[in-house]
Order: C-alpha cells, then structure tokens, then sequence
C-alpha cells in the first residue's frame, strides 16, 4: 500500500525521487519522506500529507546527495504522525529504511531489540528493520549476510529498501512487488515500475527474497541464502503521458472521460491469447471468479454475461473470503482472478491457495508485469493505461469489456463485439455529454444521508458498482440493492426523506423494476431513472441511450461515476484521494 523507491547513480536523487514518489503517491498518501547521504551522513527529512506540500514545506528538492530512499505512507501500524513517517534510522544513524507490507511479528522482534539495547522513535513495525540491519551488522559485516540474516527472521509480507551511511542501496522482498529499474546513470529500486518509468523502461522484476544490492556503480543480486543470481530484465512498456492529468481539474475525471477510449482497448485482444485464455476456460469442471472492491463487481457481471451467452457456470467470490471456500477446488477447477493492479493482496493470497490445490489460473489485469499475471497460466490485459485516481473507473468498464471480448469467443463471436465498437465508442460519448445533469443531481443528494441504488440481473453489478463509487468519493453512506429483495427488508429503510436512484434500461427486467419503482413512489420517496425511456415514476431522469441490451452496463456505470465524481466536489472531498484509501491494497 505504501510506495517505497530508492535511487544510486550520477544524478542528484532527492529531484527524482520526489518525482517518482509523486507518480506513486497513488499507493498511499498519509506521509511522506527523504533520506540521502551526503559526506557519508544520512539526512531524513519527513512529514505529515501529500508529497507536494510536504516537499515544498521541508525542501526536500534541496536536499544534496546522488543516493537516496523515499516513501509515500498508507498507515496500518501506528497514527499518521511525522515520528511514524518513513524513512525509519537505526540507533546510529548508519542504516535508514523504507518499508511497503506488515511484519507480522515486529511485536517479539521489537521486544528483542530493546532487551539489547535499541530505542524505537515510531510505533510503526517497520522500524524493527532498521535496528535488526544494525545489529546484524555488527555481528557479520557484511551487508549481504546481515539482509538474508534478518529477512529470514522477518514474518509476514514485505518490501524494504535500506540507505547505508557508505553509500550502498539494497532492497529485499517477500510476496510484496519490488523491482530494480536500470537506467543510463544509476539504479531505482522500487514498489512499482511508474517509480522509474519516466526514466528508465528496463526493469529487473526480483522474485520473492532476492536481495538487490547497488555498491560503487555495480548491482549485484542475491538469492534468500546469499548465493549471487542472475535475473532477466524486462522490457516494460506504457503509455507515459497517460499519467498526467492533462486539462481536467482531477485524474478521476480525466480517467472517466478517458472511457470512450479505453473502453474499446480491453475487447482488442491478441487473438492467440484469447484462445489459450478461452480454452482453459472451456477445459474447466468449475469456474470460480474472484476479485476484490470494483474487480469483485465485475466478477459478478462476469456470472451473468458468462451464464446468458457462453452458458458456462460460474460462482464469483470475493478474494478476501476465497480462502474459506477452499474445500471446493481442486486440480479441475480454474480461478479467474480480475485486478487492475495484479498487487491486491487478497487476489494474490487467493490465488495461491488455489494454486496449491492444483487449480489453473486466468487473470485480466490493467499491469502486464504485475504479480497476478506473473502468476497465472495466462492472462488478458484491460488496456486502460495507468488509472491515477484511487477509485477505478476506466479499469471497471475496461475489465468489462474484455469479459465481452472473452463471452464473445465462447460463444463462435455470436456477440459481434467487433462490429459493434463504434456504436459502443458514441454511446458513452452520448453519456458523458450528461455532465451537466449530474452535477443537478449532485446538489440534490448532496445533504442527504444515505443514497440507494437499485438494479436487476446485468444491473445489479453496477447497482453496487455505482454504490461504491458515492461511498469512496463522498463519504455518504450508498447501498446498491438487487431490486427484487427490496421487499424483502430494506423497503423498511424507505420514507418521505429518501431518494432512490433506480438502473432500469428496457430489457426483460424492465417491467419488474418499474414496478419497485412504483413500490418505492408508493412510500413518498422520490426516484432518479437511469434509463432508456422516460416513465411519469421518475422524478428526475437520467436518459442513457437505446442499446444493444447486454452491453448497458459499460454505459450505465458513466452517469454513476460522474455523479459520484461531482457530489465529491460538492462536499469538498478530494476525489483522485479519498480519505482512508489507496489504490493498491497489498496488504490483507
Ligand atoms: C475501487 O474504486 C476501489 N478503489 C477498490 O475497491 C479496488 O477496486 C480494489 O481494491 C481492488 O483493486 P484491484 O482491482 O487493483 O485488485
């Protein structure tokens, strides 16, 4: 969740790393901090917010050094304080560390370390990292042996990089990203390859408890137990600029806007990797689907376009209580793990309890390189380019479209999805024209406490989806409601007071949802129609254009984020960084 980078070469380091601590900022954004060495001191300079004002606040661009560490905090051990921003020193000043992951048992390690002697500045588990590299040092002096020694008593999942006051960068991790990014004047080592990207696209992926040591102007790698490897390096391709957020006053914006593109790249597959993809699918006894937050929605989309088309069964799961169905999967089942990261701690742990039952594993991903598809015997990339904004929308709608694109192959191409892009591409232009709509119903449900959203079948994914987006953004309390079970207890929540938005395009669900509308109405509610036709029911509507039916959901979503994204102005949240939240959740 944290992003952690670190840079020796011939350039000044506080510059880039302030940069690539901006691209990444995405992974959290509680703190931030610096250490370089200059004359063979280690400096720190840290503090509470976003990199930008941080930075400008303590003058990190100042800061003198060509080696240097950095940080972008997501708080899970200790409060958002300065004392528990990164960098962590040890007692003397000679080692300073990042850390992005949980230890696990940093309460026994802890109580060791101060038994011998250390004292701790920060609550945080990751400072235990610092003083354990000082005490091993002083035994074996030898940073190589000092890493393997104290990574093999480390428990839980974790990436680190540590500053040494003699100049020498090293990094190790364990089932949490970190990858060495080699460049004409020096070496980035980091949580995510935008760290480097804007300088570098080659890329070492290091597997789980590599030691990565930059010396001199030499890299050398290391296995758990201190033998030299060798590791491949990546060519890692991406569409830079796309990370910038343009004209638009928000990334969240930008990336919603983006959609009547992005939307298209996820049903261009390479058509030798659909069919592996498809086959491995068809080969299947069970399919189970599984995903985290928005990726979880489309894996629920995924049951009902897979079930109406392709007529393949599937069970969606939610990653972080895949686990606890384990007893049902074997080596004849396939888990379809959907992630625009690939880091989601949840997908991954899922994935590897799958794994070891002797499950075959598909993925769609918004990251080729990420550990996901690493991980699984194929996958299928969304194509979206780098989403900034902590709440996915364009990876949504992306991930949806490569579902069709897969439904479309299990099915002989019966969908035509290729013919029908076009069409696609202008009716999400048609709805991203209803800005200006949105931004009405934001000053409507800007004061109210609570917002229900309504769906059925294909819209009940993108009730839940459209729920998240207000939840994440606004802070108001939303609930996306399968239409059906409103009478079935929440209709109880129903009074004079409630405004209930209702997802309902002319398909077979049409009629039933009107009538919850009506039920609804009934109460002395108000109601917002999304749909294709406009009923005397709604006392707001949202007119989303007639469509190809089982394709209304990549467009119906839209006027949702948008509302989501303006009710977010209204109340003064900041909607690329929602309080609480960071993008890529590694940890469980
Ligand atoms: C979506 O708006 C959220 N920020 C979150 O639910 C997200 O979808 C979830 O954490 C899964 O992320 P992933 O797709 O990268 O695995």
């Amino acid at each position: 969740m944290c992003s952690i980078i670190g840079y020796k070469g011939a350039s000044y380091a506080a510059p880039l790393i302030i940069e690539s601590l901006r691209r990444m900022e995405y992974r959290g954004y509680d703190s931030v901090g610096i250490a370089t060495i200059d004359a063979g001191n280690i400096l720190v300079s840290k503090g509470v917010g976003k990199v930008a004002e941080v930075s400008r606040a303590l003058g990190f661009q100042k800061m003198p050094g060509q080696i240097g560490i950095g940080h972008t905090r997501w708080a899970t051990h200790g409060g958002i304080t300065n004392a528990n921003a990164h960098p962590h020193e040890a007692c003397t000043s000679k080692v300073a560390v990042v850390h992005n992951g949980i230890i696990e048992n940093y309460r026994e390690l802890k109580r060791d370390l101060i038994s011998s002697g250390h004292s701790f500045k920060s609550e945080t588990d990751s400072e235990v990292i610092a003083h354990m590299l000082e005490e091993s040092l002083s035994v074996v002096q030898d940073k190589v042996k000092a890493f393997v020694k104290v990574c093999s008593k480390l428990k839980g999942a974790y990436a680190f990089v540590a500053v040494f006051s003699d100049g020498t960068l090293c990094g190790s991790r364990y089932d949490e990203p970190l990858i060495v990014g080699l460049s004409n004047d020096g070496y980035f080592i980091s949580s995510d390859v935008l760290g480097f990207l804007q300088y570098t696209d080659k890329a070492i992926f290091l597997d789980n408890k590599d030691i990565a040591v930059v010396a001199g102007e030499n890299l050398y790698l290391y296995d758990s137990d201190g033998n030299a490897v060798r590791r491949e390096i990546t060519q890692v391709a991406w569409e830079l600029g796309a990370a910038d957020k343009g004209a638009y006053a928000h990334h969240t914006l930008k990336e919603i806007h983006e959609q009547r593109k992005t939307v298209l790249s996820g049903m261009d597959q390479n058509e030798k990797d659909l069919i592996s993809f498809c086959d491995i699918l068809l080969q299947a006894k069970s399919v189970y689907i599984t995903g985290s937050g928005t990726s979880y929605h489309s894996a629920l989309l995924a049951k009902y376009i897979f079930a109406k088309l392709a007529k393949i069964r599937t069970e969606p799961i939610l990653s972080s209580e895949f686990q606890y169905v384990l007893d049902f999967i074997d080596k004849d089942s396939v888990i379809l793990a959907i992630s625009q990261s690939g880091e989601t701690a949840d997908v991954l742990n899922s994935v590897k309890h799958a794994k070891e039952t002797g499950a075959k594993v598909l993925s769609i991903v918004n990251i080729s390189t990420s550990s996901l598809a690493r991980l699984s015997d194929s996958f299928l990339t969304v194509n979206c380019g780098p989403e900034v904004g902590v709440a996915a929308t364009k990876s949504f709608t992306g991930q949806l479209s490569v579902i069709y694109a897969v439904t479309d192959r299990l099915c002989g191409y019966s969908l035509g999805i290729v013919s029908k892009k076009q069409a696609i591409a202008s009716a999400i232009e048609d709805v991203l024209s209803l800005e200006d709509n949105t931004i009405k119903l934001a000053d409507l449900l800007k004061d109210l406490r609570d917002i229900y959203i309504l769906g059925k079948s294909l819209h009940y994914p993108i009730a839940l989806e459209g729920a998240l987006k207000i939840k994440e953004l606004t802070y108001l309390h939303a609930e996306g409601i399968a239409a059906g079970e409103l009478k079935h207890g929440p209709l109880a929540l129903i009074d004079e007071n409630s405004i209930v938005m209702v997802i309902n395009p002319r398909d077979n669900t049409f009629n039933d949802v009107l009538s919850n509308a009506h039920e609804i109405k009934s109460r002395g509610a108000k109601i917002i129609g999304i749909s294709t036709e406009p009923d005397e029911v709604y006392d707001h509507f949202i007119n989303i254009p007639n469509f190809d039916s089982i394709l209304y959901p990549l467009i119906e979503i839209v006027p949702l984020q948008l509302l989501a994204y303006h009710l977010a102005l209204k109340k003064n949240a900041d909607p690329d960084y929602p309080r609480n939240l960071a993008k890529s959740v590694t940890v469980k």
